[in-house]
């Protein structure tokens, strides 16, 4: 189990409302427009496009602003997908993604993914979660939710962030906020499962069988006046400032942006033009039968 300081209903709240009011940015700026996560997406379609045949039932779990559900859901146009995430705002992304891109077979509900109850047991064929499950304080508990509504035989597909020497962007975010807050550690760490074994060993303990895993590289670069926006953007962050400001701190956010500038220019990220240029993040990409 993952630790996170207080209790876990806290933290999910927080979790949910912090996501919810970054996700029209998420949308823009992570599922369209330059669509950072959309190389790890592609792992999500290539493996279902070799593994899953006919009209599967697929369940995306944390699907933010409704990927890879929509992606799956173009790819299995007589299948169905259901998408899911903690956060209302995220769900209403996901819906309205999915219209722009006239997908039909698709619905779309609100869930935590550590409690599927609303799901029978043996429904679906197919199960996702890309770069949710570190975000989850008992993610054990969840990856059991799948293998119990995965039918037998069925395919998980999920992704978490690699370990922090492998992940740059998200390491200068760490550097950023050790600056900032040093004693603040009210989120789990996003790299929390980056081990590849400590990945599969928890796919085991949840009862899958045949697990694989493959690194997937995902180039992340902000412009330099940007750096203040995607800070303002990313829901853990902004959660943190947030605090921070109503603590009594009201120029954390500038101070932020220079410390993540600063941890760029230290560790020879940040481009002449002022771009941060993070060219390996790496993520784990991992497929397991039930
Ligand atoms: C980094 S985003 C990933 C979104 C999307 N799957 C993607 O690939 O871009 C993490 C998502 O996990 C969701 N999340 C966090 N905790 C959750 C939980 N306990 N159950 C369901 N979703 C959760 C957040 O609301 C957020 O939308």
């Amino acid at each position: 189990m993952s630790k996170v300081n207080g209790n876990s209903t806290a933290y999910k709240k927080t979790q949910a409302t912090s996501w919810g009011n970054s996700a029209q940015h998420y949308a823009s700026d992570v599922h369209e427009g330059s669509g950072i996560m959309m190389p790890l997406i592609g792992a999500y379609v290539e493996t279902a496009k070799e593994e899953v045949n006919g009209s599967p039932q697929i369940l995306d779990v944390a699907s933010g602003s409704g990927e890879p559900g929509i992606q799956l859901a173009k790819l299995f146009p007589d299948g169905s997908v259901t998408m899911t995430d903690l956060a209302e705002g995220m769900i209403t992304q996901a819906q309205r993604r999915a219209e722009l891109h006239g997908v039909k077979n698709a619905s779309f509900a609100v869930a935590d993914a550590e409690d599927l109850s609303n799901y029978g047991g043996a429904t679906f064929d197919v199960v996702t979660c890309n770069c949710g499950l570190m975000f989850m304080p008992d993610y054990e508990r969840a990856l059991s939710e799948f293998k119990r509504v995965l039918k037998p035989g069925g395919l998980a597909m999920m992704s978490a962030w690699g370990l922090p020497e492998h992940t740059q962007l998200i390491r200068l975010m760490h550097d950023m906020r050790t600056a900032i807050a040093p004693d603040d550690s009210f989120f789990a760490d996003p790299n929390i499962l980056g081990s590849r074994e400590k990945l599969l060993h928890a796919l085991q303990r949840a009862g899958f069988s045949s697990s694989s895993c493959r690194e997937v590289n995902v180039p992340m670069h902000v412009p330099g006046e940007k750096v203040q926006d995607v800070l303002q953007h990313n829901a853990v962050i902004a959660e943190l400032l947030e605090r921070l400001v109503k603590r009594g701190d009201p120029d954390v956010a500038e101070r932020s942006a220079a410390a993540l500038l600063d941890s760029a220019a230290r560790r020879g990220f940040l481009q002449e033009d002022g771009t941060i240029q993070c060219p390996t993040n790496i993520a784990l990409f991992v497929s397991a039968r039930a």
